[in-house]
C-alpha cells in the first residue's frame, strides 16, 4: 500500500460483483486511475513449498488455505489457462455462492488486496449489494453481513447500496438523480427507479451474462468459458445468422432482454402509489452484459416506450459500463 493510501481518509466505492470486484476512489498521485478491478474467481493448487515460492517469485496473488494454494483474482484466469482447469466462483447470482466453501476466504483476500487496510480508522466505503429477485431474498442479508464484516475487519466504516441505485448515483447527476438505473451484470440484472436519489422501486432479474454463457454452452456442446470469450470479443445482438454459436448467444441474449423489459414494465404497472413525475425520466443501461453492439437498440424495442407506464426521456448506455456501479457507490459515499 502506498503512503498516499495510508494518509487518505477519502471515501471509497466498492462494487462486489458476481464476476468482478471493482474499487472506485478519488484519483490522486498514488492512484492516477480511479478504478481498479479483480476477477471474482480463483483456482486451487495442491500446497507445496516449491509451488508457493514459485508463485511468490512470480508475484502471483495467492493464499495458503487448508492445505491448498488459492490463486485468486485476475491471476486465476491466467493460471486456469496454464493448468487447463475451470476457474471457480465465490459468488453466484449476486450473492455468496452457497456451493463454494472457499467463497468468503477468496472474497476477503480480493477485497483486502484492492482496498488495503483503512489507513484512517473508520474510512467510509459504500459497497454494492443486489436487490431481491422476488419480494424478499433472505440470502442477501447473509451476503451483506459477510461483506460488511470483512470491511469492518479491515478498519472501514461500510454501508451497503443497492446496485441499481448506485447506477443512478453514478450516471444521473444531470437529472437530479431521478431515473431508472439498470446494471446488466454476470449473475443478475439489477434495476432501480429513484426519484431525487430516493429509491422507489428496486428489483433484480436472475438472468444475465452467466445465464447466456451456460445456456448457449448447453445447446452447442461447448464450454461456458468459451461462450464467454466469444461473447466478449466478437458478439453483437443483431439477429440470427449462419453461425450456430452466434445464434445460441443471440437466442439467450434476447431472452435476457425480453425478461428484463417485461419485468420492468410489470413491476412498475403493479406498484401502487407510484410517485407523480412531472417530467419524463432517463434510463441508463450499464454492466458488462449491456456492452455488445445492438443491446441498446434491442432493449429499447422490447420496452415499447410508447405505451410504457412512465414517460421515458431517453435510453442510453453508460459511457463506462464496467465501472458504473463502483463509481456510483463512490458518489453516494461522497454525498
Ligand atoms: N465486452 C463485453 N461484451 C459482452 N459481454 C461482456 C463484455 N465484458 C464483460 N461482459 C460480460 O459481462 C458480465 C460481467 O459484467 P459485470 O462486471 O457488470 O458483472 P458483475 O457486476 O460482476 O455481476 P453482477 O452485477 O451480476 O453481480 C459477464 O457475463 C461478462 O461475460
Ligand atoms: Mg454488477
Amino acid at each position: 500500500m502506498s503512503n498516499g493510501e495510508h494518509e487518505s481518509n477519502l471515501p471509497l466505492g466498492l462494487d462486489v460483483g458476481t464476476s468482478r470486484i471493482v474499487v472506485a476512489r478519488t484519483a490522486d498521485k498514488a492512484h492516477p486511475s480511479p478504478y481498479e478491478s479483480q476477477l471474482n474467481a480463483f483456482i486451487t493448487l495442491p500446497y507445496s513449498k516449491l509451488a508457493e515460492s514459485l508463485l511468490e517469485r512470480e508475484g502471483v496473488f495467492h493464499e495458503v488455505f487448508g492445505g491448498e494454494l488459492l490463486v485468486t483474482g485476475n491471476d486465476a484466469q491466467k493460471f486456469a489457462e496454464v493448468f487447463r482447469v475451470e476457474t471457480r466462483r465465490p459468488m453466484s447470482r449476486g450473492v455468496l455462492n452457497p456451493q463454494e466453501p472457499h467463497s468468503l476466504a477468496v472474497i476477503r483476500s480480493i477485497i483486502a488486496r484492492l482496498l488495503g487496510k483503512s489507513g484512517v480508522a473508520g474510512r467510509k466505503v459504500f459497497f454494492s449489494v443486489p436487490a431481491p429477485c422476488q419480494e424478499s431474498d433472505p440470502a442477501i442479508a447473509y451476503h451483506e453481513a459477510s461483506i460488511r464484516q470483512i470491511l469492518t475487519q479491515l478498519g472501514f466504516d461500510s454501508q451497503a447500496i443497492q446496485e441499481g441505485l448506485a447506477v443512478v448515483f453514478g450516471e444521473m447527476s444531470s437529472s437530479n438523480y431521478t431515473g431508472i438505473g439498470i446494471s446488466c451484470g454476470s449473475g443478475l440484472c439489477n434495476v432501480c427507479l429513484a426519484v431525487l436519489s430516493v429509491p422507489v422501486i428496486s428489483f433484480a432479474v436472475p438472468k444475465a451474462g452467466d445465464f447466456i454463457d451456460a445456456q448457449a454452452a448447453a445447446v452447442t456442446g461447448e464450454l461456458a468459458t468459451r461462450m464467454r470469450v466469444l461473447k466478449e470479443s466478437t458478439f453483437a445482438v443483431n439477429g440470427l445468422s449462419g453461425d450456430r454459436v452466434q445464434n445460441a448467444l443471440t437466442v439467450y441474449y434476447d431472452d435476457v432482454i425480453r425478461t428484463l423489459a417485461n419485468a420492468l414494465r410489470s413491476t412498475i404497472c403493479s406498484t401502487q402509489r407510484l410517485p407523480k413525475l412531472d417530467q419524463s425520466v432517463p434510463i441508463v443501461l450499464s454492466g458488462g452484459t449491456a456492452i455488445p453492439k445492438g443491446f441498446l437498440k434491442r432493449f429499447t424495442t422490447a420496452l415499447r416506450t410508447e405505451d410504457f407506464p412512465i414517460k421515458i426521456s431517453e435510453i442510453r448506455l453508460s459511457d463506462d459500463p464496467l465501472n458504473s456501479t463502483a463509481r456510483g457507490a463512490l458518489m453516494a459515499a461522497l454525498c
